[in-house]
């Protein structure tokens, strides 16, 4: 082992499980280097132990946690909610947009401690490794990346075998079929028997929310209120961000909303079924594009949706920290200057409908509308209006007719 002021520095994205417990060791026996284990908080539930204690106990030679939810609120969820961000139209990216901002902390550490490399424990099969990799290059090429990984060829037995033999401590948890994560905006979980695309996802897949069966009869109102495109109140109660979506993932939870069952392409070509629990996303998806519909003209809508395809499918591939997202995201601003108001949703048995909206920038106009009394809309312009728009088809048939 080289001596203590000549090893480099590896700062390791350290959840406290198993794969990450057991890397601290592996990276000092394979590198010879000194770990520095960094755990992140992006609101996933909190560990049974101090696991900072634990990694210090485990070999490494530094430990920190670090409270990055309000961050993920302000510079991932909510541009993720202005852009209505959904992959493939069906997975609101909880998982995704987590990677690029944990990227961030990692690499913010590794230049404080001039650490040479960065480590993770993805596996080659998934998008993670790739939006951890290619984060991590974005903010500071210069950095190394190991992926312990994809390196070694270990099964969970063999792991826990690895971790007696080593003197590791674990923590040992039941141990599940799923492979699950989980944060403030989304839980996602594969393996198991939803390999078998065709087998529905028992009840012991949902870890948040209620069958929808089990929801309460009785519907449960609430009415969210957008700033700019951001939910700031509930009920008109101002709340900060990650209250609010504590809040609304609380209700949505307790009315069995959000589960949702998917067959995804990742980006290493593999097609993947995975079950996601979005509760909080679902609602306030919805809420947010209903607030848009009335606020937005419609060639504004319509064009935005090609960039929020696109500024989804950036997230999901990894390439949050570039010059296109980033882009996008300005756009996507610009088009939130008006997205202010209220929606008042309804949950039920599983289902968050809309039920009401207003906006001080409402382009809804009752007068226009109406079919009653008070109708303002000029009639008769209807005519020559049609007789344009339907001009160029008119004249096409004319000419094929002719031509018989
Ligand atoms: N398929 C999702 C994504 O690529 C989630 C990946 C993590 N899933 C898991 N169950 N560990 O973003």
């Amino acid at each position: 082992m080289a001596p203590k002021d000549k090893r480099d520095k590896v700062v390791l994205a350290y959840s406290g499980g198993l794969d990450t417990s057991i890397a601290i060791h592996w990276l000092k026996d394979n590198y010879d280097v000194d770990v520095i284990a960094v755990a992140i908080n992006v609101g996933q539930p909190p560990s049974s132990d101090d696991i900072v204690a634990r990694a210090l106990r485990n070999g490494a030679i530094k430990a920190e946690y670090i409270d990055a939810v309000d961050e993920f609120v302000e510079d991932y969820i909510w541009p993720s909610l202005k852009a209505n961000a959904m992959y493939q139209g069906e997975y609101p990216l909880g998982t995704a947009i987590a990677r690029p901002l944990i990227a961030k902390k990692l690499v913010d550490v590794a230049n404080r401690e001039g650490a040479k490399y960065i480590a993770h424990g993805c596996t080659a099969k998934g998008n993670d490794q790739v939006r951890f990799d290619v984060g991590i290059v974005s903010l500071n090429p210069e950095l190394g990346i190991i992926a312990p990984m994809r390196e070694w060829v270990m099964t969970r037995e063999e792991e826990i075998d690895y971790a007696k033999k080593h003197g590791i401590e674990i923590l040992v948890k039941k141990d599940s079929p799923y492979s699950i994560d989980e944060n403030l905006w989304g839980r996602s979980c594969e393996c198991g028997v939803l390999e078998n695309a065709w087998a529905e996802p028992p009840e012991d897949v949902w870890g948040w929310t209620v069958c929808p069966c089990e929801a309460p009869a009785e519907a449960e109102y609430v009415e969210i209120g957008f700033e700019k495109g951001v939910p700031v109140s509930l009920n008109g109660k101002r709340m900060k961000g990650a209250d609010l979506i504590k809040k609304v993932h609380e209700m949505a939870c307790r009315h069995g909303i959000g589960r949702i069952d998917h067959v995804e392409d990742r980006l290493v070509g593999i097609k993947s079924r995975e079950t996601y629990e979005a509760p909080a996303a679902i609602v306030l998806t919805k809420a947010h594009r209903s607030m848009e519909f009335v606020t937005l003209p419609k060639d504004v809508t319509e064009f935005k949706k090609i960039l929020e395809q696109r500024f989804s499918q950036l997230a999901y591939d990894g390439l949050w920290f570039g010059i296109l997202r980033e882009s996008i995201d300005a756009f996507v601003d610009k088009t939130q200057e008006r997205v202010t108001g209220t929606v008042r949703m309804k949950l039920l048995r599983g289902n968050a409908m809309v039920v009401g909206r207003k906006s001080p920038h409402s382009l809804y106009d009752e007068g226009l509308a109406t079919y009653a009394e008070g109708d303002v809309f000029d009639h008769k312009a209807a005519e020559g209006f049609i007789y344009c728009w339907g001009l160029p088809n008119k004249t096409a048939a004319k000419t094929a007719r002719k031509k018989r």
